[in-house]
Order: structure tokens, then C-alpha cells, then sequence
């Protein structure tokens, strides 16, 4: 008799829709959200992204607009990717990218919390997120971070209210902490992509940005930069350095693949964790919603949900429009 009491003690707290609200609280709100940019300088219409449902690349006027309408879903802040029409080996042009924030700022203000990614893949004619060698085997870890410290200083002073370098070169943060804090920019964050792994779910993205990495070069791939899918170790060690070199931000991403490596950080840092549901993963929940094997809007929450579990405080997501409504409207 006493077993059947146990047993019927664990159903008691799901039994209805009201209980389970009550018990399962949705710690993320629509207010941790952060939502995806692309601002493509070529363009001259928003040009929809191959299998993203609806998410666009837009043009240096349509921006505004995707911008006010994203701002009526309940979310403000954003993660900007501009594209430079010119792709160069080095030299690099970032007026078209510091000219857009400083608008974008000038117009939106406080409404709006602007980060932008620092990057060199949509600047460089072969697609690395850094600088090459002669040979073209491999990129360059001191030419890289000295580029981008000049580009992160450069959209901080247009007003960006937080830089994110996402190149994974060794001592980025630290550098650009420190041109930050040289030119009186102490106030601008830094969101770090600490844990960025070598993946194929970014497949999407690189077709926004025209990045992916040139094939006939010695170097084809980010493997030698970006993490191996294996080792969660020297994603823990990239996000410690980044913490001690002053990032405010850590991020791990892809997101839903990596739930434990989210769990690892947080175990070892009291700094808030973003957590990148990235194009890839997007698309696949987007594609199976749409052959109906799932239901787009709760299969998007079980990932969030799964995101909160493992200690994510902040979810990048493509869906960031939907969360307020979807998860006012849970029910798990
Ligand atoms: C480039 C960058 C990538 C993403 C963000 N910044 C992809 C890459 O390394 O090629 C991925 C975002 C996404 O897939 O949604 N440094
Ligand atoms: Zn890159």
C-alpha cells in the first residue's frame, strides 16, 4: 500500500495545467533574448536566408524596419552582423559596419541594446575569420587580434553598446579590452564567443555572410582555430582565459548540442552565460516544424527549456520574436 502512495506522490504536481505553471516556472523571459541582425551592404532588398524561414538578410535602409517590428515582439536587443560588399585579404574597409551603428544608434537610442559581432570572415576573400599567411595555410594569430581591436574599437566609439568577438584567436579579449579602455570606452561590454566549436550547423550563417572558407587554399577549414566537437575541457579553459582577460559575456554555440559544456562554465564562473541557438539548429527545428513532425513553437521552448537548465542566462535565438507570446503562453 505504502508504494502506491509513493508512486502517485510524483503525478500529484503534474496533474494540471495551473499546478505545473505553478511548479515549473519558465526562468527565461522574452527579456533575455537576443536577436540575430544581418546587414548585408550589397543588397539592395532583404534577401530571404536559404532554409531559415523567413529570417533575411536586409539592406542598409531595411534594417530600420525589421528593427521597429522585432522591437513591437518585445524584444530590444541585438546582435549585428554586417556584410561588406568588398572582400580583401587584409586592409580592411569597416566604414560601411561603423557608419551603420552609429545610425542605427542615432535613430533607435536606448530603445535598442546593440551588440555586433567582430569578425574577419565577411571581410576576407577566403572566408577565415582571421588574417592568412603567404602560403595561405594558416592564419595568423597576432595580425589577426591587432585587426580586430582596431575593428571592435571602431564600432564601440560609433556607439555599439557591446562588442562580440567571435574569431576564436588566443588573447582577442584581452587585447580588445584593453584599446576599450585606452580610447575611454570602459563602459562598452564584452560578450566573448568563449566556446565556439567547429561545426556544421552554421551552414545557413555562411551563406548570409558569403563566408564560407575558400577550397582551394591550403587551409579548408576553422578546425585549427574553433573548438573540436570533442573536448569540452578546452572549451572550460577558453572560457576561463576569456573571463580572466575581462570579458563580461561568456558564450558557448552552437547551443542545444552542447548543453553540458553550458553546464561545465557555469559550474566554474559567476558570469552570465549566452548560449547561441545558431543558424543550423534553427533551421533544423524550422524544417521539421514545417514537415510536421513537431510543432514549431514547443519544440522551440524545449530547447530554451533545455538551454535554462543548463545554466544559459541568455539565449540567442532567430525565433527571439516569438518568445514573449510562446512563452507566456506555455504550457509544460
Ligand atoms: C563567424 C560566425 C559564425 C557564426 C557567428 N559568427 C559562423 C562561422 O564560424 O562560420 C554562426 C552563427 C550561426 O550559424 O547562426 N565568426
Ligand atoms: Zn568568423
Amino acid at each position: 500500500m505504502e508504494e502506491k502512495l509513493y508512486s502517485i506522490h510524483h503525478r500529484r504536481l503534474r496533474l494540471g495545467k495551473r499546478i505545473r505553471e505553478l511548479v515549473n516556472p519558465f526562468r527565461i523571459s522574452h527579456r533575455n533574448f537576443i536577436y540575430p541582425l544581418f546587414v548585408d551592404e550589397s543588397l539592395t532588398a532583404r534577401r530571404e536566408i536559404e532554409h531559415m524561414n523567413g529570417i533575411c538578410s536586409e539592406t542598409r535602409e531595411t534594417v530600420f524596419e525589421a528593427i521597429s517590428s522585432t522591437l513591437a515582439s518585445g524584444i530590444n536587443k541585438f546582435l549585428l552582423f554586417p556584410i561588406p560588399a568588398k572582400k580583401r585579404k587584409d586592409h580592411f574597409d569597416f566604414s560601411f559596419a561603423a557608419d551603420l551603428v552609429a545610425e542605427l544608434k542615432q535613430s533607435f537610442g536606448d530603445g535598442i541594446w546593440l551588440a555586433t559581432d567582430i569578425c574577419l570572415c565577411s571581410y576576407t576573400d577566403h572566408g577565415h575569420c582571421g588574417i592568412l599567411n603567404e602560403k595561405g595555410d594558416q592564419v595568423l594569430n597576432h595580425e589577426s587580434v591587432k585587426v580586430l581591436g582596431e575593428y571592435a574599437y571602431l564600432l564601440a566609439k560609433a556607439g555599439a553598446d557591446c562588442v562580440a568577438p567571435s574569431d576564436m584567436m588566443d588573447g582577442r579579449v584581452g587585447h580588445i579590452r584593453q584599446q576599450l579602455n585606452a580610447f575611454a570606452l570602459e563602459q562598452v561590454t564584452i560578450m566573448s564567443y568563449s566556446a565556439k566549436f567547429s561545426s556544421q550547423w552554421y551552414g545557413p550563417f555562411r551563406d548570409a555572410c558569403h563566408s564560407a572558407p575558400d577550397q582551394s587554399l591550403g587551409i579548408k577549414d576553422r578546425k585549427s582555430y574553433q573548438l573540436s566537437p570533442l573536448s569540452s575541457r578546452d572549451a572550460v579553459q577558453c572560457a576561463l582565459r576569456d573571463e580572466a582577460e575581462g570579458a563580461d559575456i561568456l558564450m558557448v554555440k552552437p547551443a542545444a548540442l552542447y548543453t553540458d559544456v553550458i553546464w561545465s562554465v557555469k559550474q566554474k564562473t559567476n558570469l552570465p552565460i549566452a548560449a547561441y541557438h545558431v543558424s543550423g539548429e534553427y533551421a533544423s527545428v524550422e524544417l521539421m516544424a514545417a514537415q510536421g513532425v513537431v510543432d514549431r513553437a514547443k519544440a522551440h521552448l524545449e530547447v530554451w527549456a533545455a538551454l535554462q537548465r543548463s545554466g544559459a542566462d541568455i539565449i540567442i535565438s532567430y525565433a527571439a520574436p516569438f518568445a514573449k507570446s510562446w512563452i507566456e503562453n506555455y504550457d509544460f
